[in-house]
Formats: C-alpha cells, structure tokens, sequence
C-alpha cells in the first residue's frame, strides 16, 4: 500500500479536472451524433478520456455505421467535430478553472510536487494558455505520440516519466472511468472527482473539485 508520504508527483488529466471542458465534448459531439442521426443516451460520460477518433467510432458503432465511412470520412467527421468545439472554448478564460484546481496547483508547486499533464485532448495547450495555466504543466504528454489511448495506462506511465518517477510515487487525478483504469493500471494511485458510483475504482474519491486538497488527500491515505 503507498503511503503519502511515497508521493512526489500529480499527473493531471485536463477535461472535468482542471476545467470544465467535458460539457463543451460532450455539446460538441451531441451536434456530429444529431447530425448522423444517432441516438446515444449517455454520450457525454461515455466520450470522456476518449481520444478523438475513438469517440467517433463509438458513436458510429452505437448508430450501426461503423462500416459506413471510409477513413478519410471519419477524418471529415472527426474535423467537424473539433470545429464545433473549438467555438465553444473560445471565450474560456481563467473565469473557467474548476473551484480549488488553481488554489492546488500552486499548492504543490510551492511544496515542490512534480507536475505533469495526462489529458487525451490535441486542444490541451490552447485551453491552458486560455485559462493561465501553462506555466504549471511545462511537462506533458503530446497525445499524438500515444499508441493507446485511455483506459490502457501509457499516457499515465509516461506522464510519470516525464517527472522522472516511478508510477508508485504518483497520484493521478480523473474524471473519467476510463482515465482510473488507466491510472490503476500504470500502477499510480487514482483520484477520482465526481460521481463515485461512475469513477468506483478510483482508490480516492471526491465529489467535488474543491474537495481536492493535500490535506484530504493525505486523509483519504492514511484511513
Ligand atoms: C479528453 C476528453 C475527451 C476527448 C479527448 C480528445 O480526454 O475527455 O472527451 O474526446 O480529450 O480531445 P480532442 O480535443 O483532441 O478532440
Ligand atoms: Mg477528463
């Protein structure tokens, strides 16, 4: 079992986590879902830590088009999608950080805590420079150079790289059932935020982003 005292490094997923950009994924692939007529109940949960391609799979495949597009369709669609959601970050700004997330990052850069980013999302940087938080994640995974994307554990293990620690020290946070398996699987210890019954394999969990504090991280460890 680690202790938090084994802890060195916070590997942050973006979407749900650090902001609220799940809503604007969740908007964006509603439009493309309509638009193909496929009814999905769930998608916006489903889509979570779902890299891009793999989303739209999984839309056509509920709707039973999987086989219905060549690749370069999908590319069309994929784009489509990205274009409507790229509208709907636009206006983001720091008003648009997560209640706690700033107030935790400072609090572990201060204490000397590595920092480094997990997210799925091609968008990641846009949106940290839009809410003024990149200075904190000079460190992250470029999610074109990942071969798997979430639930398997390669964006967590080398987001672990990146802090030069071993997954064991590492504490990932997620919103998504997906991001925990991946983080459970690197073999880092998983904080889940929102729903528990949703995120039930997380080996922590908050409701709320501003539950996520040092103090009742250490808590959650040490009952
Ligand atoms: C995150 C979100 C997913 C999204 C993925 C890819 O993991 O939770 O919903 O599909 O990033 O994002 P992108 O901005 O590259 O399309
Ligand atoms: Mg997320």
């Amino acid at each position: 079992m680690v202790k938090f005292t084994d802890i060195k490094g916070f590997v942050f997923d973006l979407d749900g986590v650090i902001t609220d950009t799940s809503r604007y994924h969740a908007q964006a692939w509603g439009q493309l879902a309509d638009k193909l007529g496929v009814e999905y109940p769930g998608l916006g949960d489903a889509v979570k830590g779902i890299s891009r391609m793999d989303a739209l799979e999984m839309i056509l495949k509920k709707g039973g088009l999987a086989g219905n597009y060549s690749a370069a369709e999908k590319e069309a669609l994929a784009a489509e999608k990205n274009a409507n959601y790229v509208q709907l970050i636009q206006n983001m700004s720091a008003k648009d950080i997560l209640p706690g997330m700033a107030d935790f990052l400072a609090d572990l850069k201060a204490k000397g805590y590595g920092i480094s980013l997990a997210s799925a999302s091609k968008n990641a940087p846009t949106i940290l420079a839009k809410i003024g938080l990149s200075d904190y994640f000079t460190k992250a995974v470029d999610p074109a150079t990942l071969q798997y994307g979430k639930p398997d554990p390669e964006i967590f293990v080398k987001a672990a790289q990146l802090l030069d620690l071993m997954p064991a020290q590492c504490i990932g946070l997620e919103d998504a059932a997906a991001g925990i398996a991946g983080i459970n699987a690197a073999g880092e210890t998983s904080v889940g935020i929102g729903d528990a019954e949703l995120l039930h394999d997380a080996a922590i969990n908050f409701t709320e982003t501003s539950q996520v504090t040092l103090a009742n991280i250490e808590k959650a460890m040490n009952d």
